[in-house]
């Protein structure tokens, strides 16, 4: 089938790829013009693994192709994927700028039926919106050119999201009753056939029960995080071990295993700013959802809480204090900085006067960029960062080592070497990777998030 892709970052990039590895046509769009570049010579614009080969290998066999051309974008695809961002806007409710742009283009230059799928994250009520400015541009073209506007948001995690694209839990897709939506669910059902051969995976509904399964989605996993967290910092007062709770509840069926893990407080470009987007939509209904009003106030405080533990350790002014920093990415397996929790502590730290040595195995660069930013009224603290070549490298003369993202290459340093190179033996740990009590026999100061009991005992 013939399919374009509008927008190829995260999103865009793992759905085009993967389409055409299943053998359709696919024609990536981008208005940036140095990610379509780099696609183009052979590379990547992103940290993902596994999607490098599927990319090269289908680029090889002329079904993947990347492009900033508009016309011949639109010209392509029978289905044309909106995969552009969805950011925050400055109240928190998600900005439709791109996707509106991109729709405006799709009513411009198509020529005959097309199926718009809404891919990006977007607020109950968006397939309307892009339906309209599709048909108002038909209209200033004097055109009545059939379309359909489906949805059909995306449930990857970074990290993993070739896997999660091809071997997904489920397809959540939304199409209109109308005779053009009987058309457009007969092309998504083809596209997506190969999913489904073992047994189906499709959710079929409405389309605003598709837009609102991807923010309930995800707004009930932030929940769950927030939840631990807060139960976390409880634990630490009343002397309990949150990874024994972890384990003590997941066991039950109804609650589960996943998603359960205490740590310094969720990031990424989805939870943050979905559960955000949420709230704003109930609010235009006059409604308060207070859960997840106190979901994000948690996640922002739990941000907070490896700088609040150094803090309490070594004091309110830092000065002349020297800090390791493991891990600066959201999350593993990635180089997403988007919302990471890196940023906030690492601006506690800076601005309580220390400097910093940090390291991450892949997030290195996308890190410089984004401190830039977030330290560009301050440019004194930036250069109070140094960016290690490796973890030991980033230990050297360092008062503690605090972490941040749960690398694989973290979880079992030698602690004679991290001992020998820190200046004392102190551990904040910001994902729980460590087993308290071993730390406790090797003689290292450790503070994790819900365990100090064990670290004290
Ligand atoms: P991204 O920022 O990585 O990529 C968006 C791309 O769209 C950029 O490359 C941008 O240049 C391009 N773009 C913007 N306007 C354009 C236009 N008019 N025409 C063509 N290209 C345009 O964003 P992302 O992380 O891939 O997220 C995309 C959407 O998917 C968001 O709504 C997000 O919430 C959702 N989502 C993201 C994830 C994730 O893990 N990143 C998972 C599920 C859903
Ligand atoms: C999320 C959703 O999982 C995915 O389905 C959706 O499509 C996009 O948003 P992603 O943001 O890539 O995916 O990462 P995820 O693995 O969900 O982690 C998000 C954040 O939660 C990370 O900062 C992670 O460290 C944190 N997290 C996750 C916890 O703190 N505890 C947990 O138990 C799980």
């Amino acid at each position: 089938m013939k399919i374009t892709i509008i927008g190829t970052g995260y999103v865009g990039l793992v759905t085009g790829a993967c389409l055409a590895e299943l053998g359709n046509d696919v024609f990536c769009l981008d208005v940036d013009q140095r990610k379509i570049d780099i696609l183009n010579s052979g590379g990547i614009p992103i940290h993902e693994p596994g999607l490098e080969e599927v990319v090269r290998r289908n680029s090889a066999a002329g079904r993947l192709k990347f492009s900033t051309d508009i016309e011949a974008s639109v010209a392509h695809g029978d289905i044309q994927f909106i995969a552009v961002g969805t950011p925050p806007d400055e109240d928190g409710s998600a900005d439709l700028q791109y996707v509106l742009a991109a729709a405006r283009n799709i009513g411009k230059y198509m020529t005959g039926f097309k199926v718009v799928v809404d891919k990006s994250t977007v607020p109950v009520g968006t397939a309307d919106k892009v339906r309209a400015v599709i048909a108002q541009e038909l209209s200033s073209r004097k055109d009545g050119l059939p379309f359909s506007v489906v949805s059909n948001p995306e449930f990857l995690k970074e990290g993993a999201a070739v896997e999660d694209f091809m071997r997904p839990d489920r397809i959540v897709i939304g199409c209109d009753n109308t005779t053009d939506g009987e058309r457009a669910r007969d092309l998504m059902k083809k596209l997506y056939a190969p999913f489904n051969r073992n047994h189906e995976r499709t959710y079929w509904m409405d389309v605003r029960s598709a837009e609102f399964t991807k923010y309930a989605a995800n707004a009930m996993l932030a929940t769950r995080i927030s939840f631990m967290n807060e139960l976390a910092n409880l634990a630490d007062h009343v002397g309990a071990d949150i990874d024994a709770v972890r384990h003590g509840i997941g066991s039950d069926p109804r609650i589960g295993h996943s998603f359960l893990y205490a740590g310094c407080g969720y990031g990424g470009s989805c939870f943050p700013k979905d559960v955000q987007a949420l709230e704003r939509t109930a609010q235009e209904y006059s409604l308060n959802l207070q859960i997840l009003q106190a979901v994000e106030a948690v996640n922002n405080q739990q941000k907070q809480v490896l700088g609040n533990k150094i803090i309490h350790r070594f004091g309110k002014n830092l000065t002349g204090r020297h800090f390791a920093v493991w891990g600066l990415a959201f999350k593993p397996n990635t180089d997403d900085m988007r919302a990471a929790p890196s940023r906030v502590l690492l601006g506690e730290l800076l601005r309580a006067g220390a400097s910093v040595a940090v390291y991450d195995p892949v997030a290195i660069e996308e890190a410089k960029r984004v401190l830039e930013l977030d330290f560009y009224d301050a440019p004194e603290l930036l250069a109070s960062i140094r960016y290690a070549e490796n973890p030991m490298d980033a230990l050297s003369g360092a008062d503690a080592l605090a972490i941040v993202t749960e690398w694989k290459a973290f979880r079992s340093p030698d602690f004679d070497k991290v001992k020998s190179s820190l200046k004392q033996p102190v551990i904040f740990d910001g994902r729980n990777l460590y087993d308290p009590s071993v730390m406790r026999e090797i003689g290292v100061e450790y503070y994790g998030i819900g365990r100090s009991v064990l670290a004290k005992a």
